[in-house]
């Protein structure tokens, strides 16, 4: 191999290794090493009509920076496109239900805030390209309050906040409706965790998990924000 060639494929390599891991410390702290996009989307294939689906809900417990929930969401939203492009209403509501199915955990905040970032700007880019000027900023905000009760700073292991208080993980179970409005309840993870993670159900019956801590009055979709659920 030439040494301009050679050069050029570990400048590659090192860069898919910059991806892959930040730093020794944090791999070896949390076993931090994230997947390449070929392995995610292998895996995913594996389950892929499911990741077509728009509302079939995906947990990630150990999601790091977010790379097969951003995989999944890109997925989904690209069936939300095809079925409802033209139409805005239809679409928003779709994507935002898309978005409210994607869940993870992760114990270093770092990757929680990349994470919520990251989805953001997979929606933002996608909804803003097919709906220009016409887009609405109150979507937008829906979608990145979604994004903070679905994607959790915690500790998969034991439920609860990575903190001395332990608080216990608190996930929402969000179910559109056909005039657009949104039901929200509120469930703890360590009761929505029955032998395998299990989250909610997405089989058109009552989800199976004990009762929820709260349960919230009906919000437009796109009113999903911390004041509605003050
Ligand atoms: C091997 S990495 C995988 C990240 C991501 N799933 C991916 O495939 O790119 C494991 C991730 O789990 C996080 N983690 C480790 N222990 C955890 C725990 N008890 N609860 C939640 N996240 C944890 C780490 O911070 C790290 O981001």
């Amino acid at each position: 191999m030439g040494t301009e060639r050679r050069i050029a494929s570990e400048n590659k390599l090192q860069e898919d290794n910059k991806v892959q891991v930040k730093s020794k410390e944090r791999v070896a702290a949390h076993g931090e090493v994230f997947t390449a996009d070929r392995e995610v989307n292998a895996m995913l294939d594996l389950v892929k009509s499911e990741t077509e689906r728009i509302d079939s809900r995906f947990l990630e417990p150990a999601c790091g920076n977010g790379n097969f929930l951003a995989k999944i969401l890109e997925r989904k939203l690209a069936v939300v496109r095809a079925r409802y492009g033209k139409e805005q209403n239809l679409y928003e509501r779709n994507a935002l239900f898309a978005v409210s199915s994607i869940y993870g955990i992760e114990i270093q905040m770092d990757n929680v805030m990349e994470c919520r970032e990251r989805l953001l700007e997979i929606f933002k880019n996608e909804y803003l390209k097919i709906f220009h000027e016409k887009y609405k900023q109150e979507c937008l905000e829906s979608v990145e309050f979604l994004l903070l009760r679905n994607v959790l700073w915690g500790n998969a292991l034991d439920y609860c906040e990575p903190t001395e208080e332990r608080k216990p993980l608190v996930f929402s179970e969000w179910s559109f409706l056909d005039d657009g409005m949104v039901k929200r309840r509120d469930f703890t993870f360590a009761d929505l965790v029955t032998g395998q993670y299990s989250l909610f159900s997405d089989l058109g019956v009552e989800s199976s998990a004990t009762d929820p801590v709260k349960d919230y009055p009906l919000v437009n979709y796109t009113d999903l924000n911390s004041e509605a659920y003050e």
